[in-house]
């Protein structure tokens, strides 16, 4: 039985919390959260202590730990964590900083220990589905990649102002999918973004819409398109040509009913927010990562991709502000 320690339990710690205790190979033993009271709830439902990050770090009982805090704590905290002889696996993004996120990559492989990033949407069973047929060669080489990643509704502008701009906190799970599919890195990111949906988020100096073009070393490409807002729900959709055929994924429904009457044909939106639409791909997430931490089998997203999806996110916010593209080796030779 996996003993883990859970850091910070707001909106995403709280779904991991489930997970981590509905999991047959691993037990929640212990939760912290920088406001105590925002554990006890939780703790108490899973017969975990509340503890701090600092004390579940240093209990050599304690096998694993799940990062979910603010973003500005996770590179220190993987440190430490990985120091201590913990396997980690963190929420995205690493850091908002590359040459902080480097450094930790650095500092997390001298221990050996395990480090998987949050990259949920590798295992949403549809995209999944998609990568599988890639791999088997139903579509023979992956050649034009379309990735479609609509909020509902933005965040308040607080949370903008924190979170590092669209590209590393928004757009940075579709670069990852990007690598996902296309199975390498990008040589250039082209990226234009606008204030449309909140005039206090331009105000913010951030972008609330935008698209990315990536261009790879033979020629393939993606497009990645964001918003934070879709009238209609969370949109989430993936559209993969290959040389020999298309694989597409498009939105999980609240339900599966389709009216049709004489005023037309219509049926329910989209699955709200990542909560309800990403649910069983956070299962998928953390059965992965037990398998590997119990397995002893390398982890299915590392800090490499942590890395690699903050540098192309450093390129694209450094491509809306350039008005040009921008090569990803010069992100990381800077
Ligand atoms: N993969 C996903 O789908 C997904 C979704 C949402 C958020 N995230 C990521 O998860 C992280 C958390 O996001 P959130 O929306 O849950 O934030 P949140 O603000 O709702 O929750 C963070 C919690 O961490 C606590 N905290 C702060 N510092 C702490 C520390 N040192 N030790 C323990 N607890 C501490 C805060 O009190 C808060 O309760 C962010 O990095 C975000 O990018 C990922």
């Amino acid at each position: 039985m996996l003993k883990v320690g859970l850091l910070g339990v707001g909106r995403i710690g709280g779904v991991h919390a489930r997970t981590i205790a509905a999991h047959p190979g691993s037990a929640l033993v212990a939760i912290s959260d920088a406001i105590a009271e925002n554990a006890e709830t939780l703790a108490a439902q899973h017969g975990a202590a509340v503890r701090s990050s600092e004390d579940i770090i240093a209990d050599s009982a304690i096998d694993a730990v799940l990062i979910a805090t603010p973003t500005d704590t996770h590179s220190a905290l993987i440190e430490a964590a990985t120091a201590a002889g913990k396997a980690v696996l963190c929420e995205k993004p690493v850091d908002l900083s590359l040459p902080r996120a480097r450094a930790c990559q650095t500092a997390a492989a001298a221990t050996g220990q395990p480090v998987m990033v949050g990259f949920n949407r590798r295992f949403d069973p549809n995209f999944g589905a998609m990568k599988a047929a890639l791999d088997a060669g139903e579509i023979g080489k992956a050649e034009l990649l379309s990735i479609t990643s609509f909020d509902p509704a933005p965040p308040p502008v607080a949370y903008i102002e924190v979170s590092g701009g669209l590209f590393r906190d928004m757009m940075i799970h579709d670069f990852d999918m990007a690598t996902f599919f296309m199975g390498a890195a990008p040589v250039a990111v082209s990226a234009f973004g606008s204030s449309l949906v909140d005039p206090a988020i331009g105000a913010a100096g951030d972008v609330d819409t935008a698209v990315a073009t990536l261009t790879y070393a033979d020629g393939r490409l993606a497009v990645i398109k964001n918003s934070r807002r879709a009238a209609f729900g969370y949109d989430q959709r993936v559209e993969l040509l290959g040389s020999g055929g298309l694989l597409q994924a498009g939105n999980m429904l609240e339900n599966s009913v389709v009216k049709s009457t004489a005023a037309g044909v219509t049926g329910a939106k989209p699955m709200h927010f990542f909560l309800e639409r990403y649910m069983a791909a956070y299962e998928a997430e953390w059965a992965a990562f037990v398998e590997a931490v119990k397995g002893g089998t390398p982890v299915p997203i590392t800090l490499d991709d942590g890395v690699l999806a903050l540098a192309m996110a450093d390129a694209a916010t450094q491509s809306v502000q350039a008005g040009q593209p921008v090569l990803l080796a010069d992100i990381l030779s800077a």
